[in-house]
């Protein structure tokens, strides 16, 4: 007999106050039937619309309304319950749910369940057409968007209010479908990634140190559309004030050559190799013990070239699909391209910095190269850039692979 779609898999569906929540009756019949545990979670609007009774027929499980329910917490409590989700849906999610999951909120159970679970977050919005359109609704869920949280529709068409526009909750049959896809393995299951992002410090004496204004965003952002996508991640990372991602096993280092050692360590076991990190060029001789005294008028600082990790894993025997980004001023695709054969790439992501794009900025565009082809990744935030390089990443390993495994 073939396996059910989604066999236990353990969904946590939210339900806020809104008339689509008749058909949520319906998705739940639907996930249940394809195998899933569902967990229905309740606002105390949305049992204005639809009874806790009806969803705890069809998923089979008592339906929780409230935080304060001393039995039901004592049976699971919120945090057990937020432990337990695989994934996360709230169907339908209305304007002051979004808001509320944007401020990160935690008043009710079902915000409160989103904010201490880690697990992947979708939701499905429904709310009448201005409420929609309102500027405050349209930044809450591009925040949402820019956090990883997957926003499913809505739809277009005729509205409970009696207006037609966008608002409508997708349909049931079509809200399993994105569950389905969602849940199916990522592209990169089981693949093992490493990954550098961050700056460097490089020390001068114990309190003083060169660096750089790498934020660590690309490289963060990057690390976790790779885990996204399904990959065994480990995230190198020079100082910065980053939360890593979830699901990723983070090592942290301080210079160039504390990076070098963690990368150099791991390399070979890679399948994937990125360097994002803005690793320090040069770093000073010898670092002084003690504190420099700023007696003399002038001071001379001698530096040495620090080791060049990417070019080092690239020439490794047994070496990773490697990646690179090179970040420049100007003519920046004639030195990326130069960058990928010297140092023996298998693709780099150039980024044009200054002009209020790279550092430290919240959104970025890239060329990315390979051997035999390029692309433009137009201006966008830096999660979904990441998630479109990453795409990328998948189709050049996956085509050199086939390559290797034909000959
Ligand atoms: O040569 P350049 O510093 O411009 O190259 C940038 C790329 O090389 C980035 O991917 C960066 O992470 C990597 N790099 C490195 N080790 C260095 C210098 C750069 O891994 N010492």
């Amino acid at each position: 007999m073939e396996p059910l779609s989604l066999d236990r898999r353990r969904i946590l569906l939210g339900v806020t106050g809104g008339i689509a929540a008749y058909k949520t009756a319906e998705l739940v019949r639907r996930l249940r039937v394809a195998g899933a545990e569902v967990q229905v979670v309740m606002t105390e609007a949305a049992t204005r619309f639809i009874t806790p009774l009806t969803l705890q027929a069809l998923s089979g499980r008592p339906v929780r309304t409230e935080l304060w329910d001393t039995a039901a917490e004592a049976a699971m409590g919120h945090i057990e319950l937020a432990r337990w989700a695989e994934r996360i849906l709230v169907a339908p999610a209305s304007a002051d749910f979004l808001a509320k999951l944007r401020a990160g909120r935690a008043d009710d159970l079902l915000t409160t369940l989103c904010l201490a679970a880690d697990a992947p977050t979708a939701v499905a919005p429904a709310m009448n057409r201005c409420m929609w359109e309102h500027p405050a609704t349209r930044e809450n869920v591009a925040a949402l968007q820019v956090r990883g949280v997957q926003v499913w529709g809505p739809d277009r068409g005729s509205q409970a209010c009696g207006e037609t526009g966008p608002g409508r909750m997708l349909e049931a049959a079509e809200l399993h479908r994105c569950v389905i896809e969602w849940l199916q393995p990522g592209p990169l299951s089981g693949v093992d990634l490493l990954i550098t992002a961050g700056p460097t410090r490089e020390a001068i004496d114990p309190v003083r140190f060169l660096s750089n204004r790498s934020s660590g965003k690309m490289g963060y952002a990057v690390a976790r559309a790779a885990a996204e996508a399904g990959a065994t991640v480990t995230l190198v990372s020079g100082p910065c004030a980053l939360e890593p991602p979830s699901k990723v096993k983070l090592v942290r280092v301080e210079s160039a050559s504390e990076m070098y050692t963690a990368v150099m360590d791991r390399a070979v076991e890679q399948a994937i190799f990125i360097g994002a990190a803005a690793v320090a060029d040069y770093a000073p001789a010898a670092s002084r013990p003690e504190k420099i005294k700023k007696d003399a008028r002038t001071m001379r600082l001698e530096l040495v070239k620090t080791p060049d990790i990417l070019a080092a894993v690239a020439a490794l025997e047994k070496r990773p699909f490697t990646v690179g980004f090179a970040a420049e001023t100007d003519h920046l695709k004639q030195h990326a391209r130069a960058k990928l054969e010297r140092k023996g790439l298998d693709m780099i992501a150039a980024n044009q910095v200054g002009g209020g794009l790279g550092f430290e900025a919240e959104e970025n565009r890239l060329w990315v190269l390979w051997p035999e082809g390029e692309r433009h990744l137009p201006t966008t935030s830096k999660l979904e850039l990441a998630r479109q390089l990453l795409a990328l990443i998948v189709e050049r390993y996956e085509a050199k692979n086939s390559v290797q495994d034909s000959r």
